[in-house]
């Protein structure tokens, strides 16, 4: 058995626009799954054509997951292919890379709002599916945030490090029913996340740019998308079947500093 195989399995990537999500649903595609890429930008629609046109399965669906409304949508949308749930909660948006003390409202809520409670409205809705299928996995995308405190701003830590109790509560509480859930913690990697989400001028002169550099520094190096890929596709897999509850650095070593 190729138990890196996904054909009949349906899987849910937020994100799948861009960057890590991207190349994680051009693998998956490759291994057989039915993808649904989840995005707030038309971008997953050239994702989708990317995958079809080289004779694979794909679903674009845009809008914003944290809206509950477009999360039940695409969760409905998804189980009625009638393939194994699977889900990788991906989409991210980084902060200004500022204290608490200098976080605005806005950000503080943003953050919070697609990092933490759009997995949270994912999770939630696929679970019922999983229970009844007998089983499923989840990948969390967390980041070298969700360990340790200089990695960006009070907001964007603040929700990685939720989404790692997400992820821990979520194995604890349906590991007995079959349905696992991991998180990987990706240090830097080549992505258009800075672009969308934390430009040079949105980001605090006085905070974020004298933070910015020594975060630079500790990483050891930029990964690939497709770097992150691999780890998050094992960890859906059955391949990682008794694997539940972790918490994976994908950073080239940095955690282990
Ligand atoms: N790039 C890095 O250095 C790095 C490091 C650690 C963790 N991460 C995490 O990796 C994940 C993926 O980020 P990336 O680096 O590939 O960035 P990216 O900006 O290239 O891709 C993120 C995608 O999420 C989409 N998105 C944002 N808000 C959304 C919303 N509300 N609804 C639907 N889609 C939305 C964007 O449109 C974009 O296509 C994020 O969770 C991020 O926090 C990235």
């Amino acid at each position: 058995m190729n138990n890196m195989d996904f054909a009949g399995q349906t899987i849910i990537i937020t994100g799948a626009g861009s960057g890590i999500g991207r190349a994680t649903a051009l693998l998956l595609a490759r291994r057989g799954a039915h993808v649904f890429i989840a995005d707030i930008s038309d971008n997953a629609d050239q994702v989708a054509e990317e995958i079809t046109t080289a004779g694979g399965q794909a679903t674009a669906v845009i809008g914003d997951i944290s809206d509950r409304a477009v999360v039940d949508a695409l969760v409905a949308q998804a189980a009625d292919t009638g393939g194994r749930l699977g889900l990788v909660n991906n989409a991210g948006i980084m902060d200004r890379f500022a204290g608490a003390a200098d976080t605005d409202d806005e950000t503080w809520e943003r953050c919070l709002r697609i990092n933490l409670t759009a997995p949270f409205l994912l999770t939630r809705a696929v679970l019922p599916h999983m229970r009844q299928a007998g089983g499923g996995a989840i990948v969390n995308v967390g980041s070298a945030a969700s360990l340790r405190g200089a990695a960006a701003g009070a907001a964007y830590t603040a929700s990685k490090h939720g989404v790692a109790g997400l992820t821990k509560n979520t194995a604890y509480t349906y590991g007995r029913e079959n349905i696992r859930c991991n998180l990987i913690a990706p240090g830097g990697v080549e992505t258009n996340i800075m672009a969308t989400s934390a430009t040079e001028t949105q980001i605090d002169p006085a905070h974020g740019l004298a933070a910015l550099t020594p975060i630079h520094q500790s990483a050891l190096r930029q990964a690939s998308a497709e770097e992150l890929a691999g780890p998050i596709v094992f960890l859906l897999s059955d391949a990682a079947s008794d694997v539940n509850g972790v918490i994976l650095p994908v950073d080239g070593g940095w955690a282990a500093g």
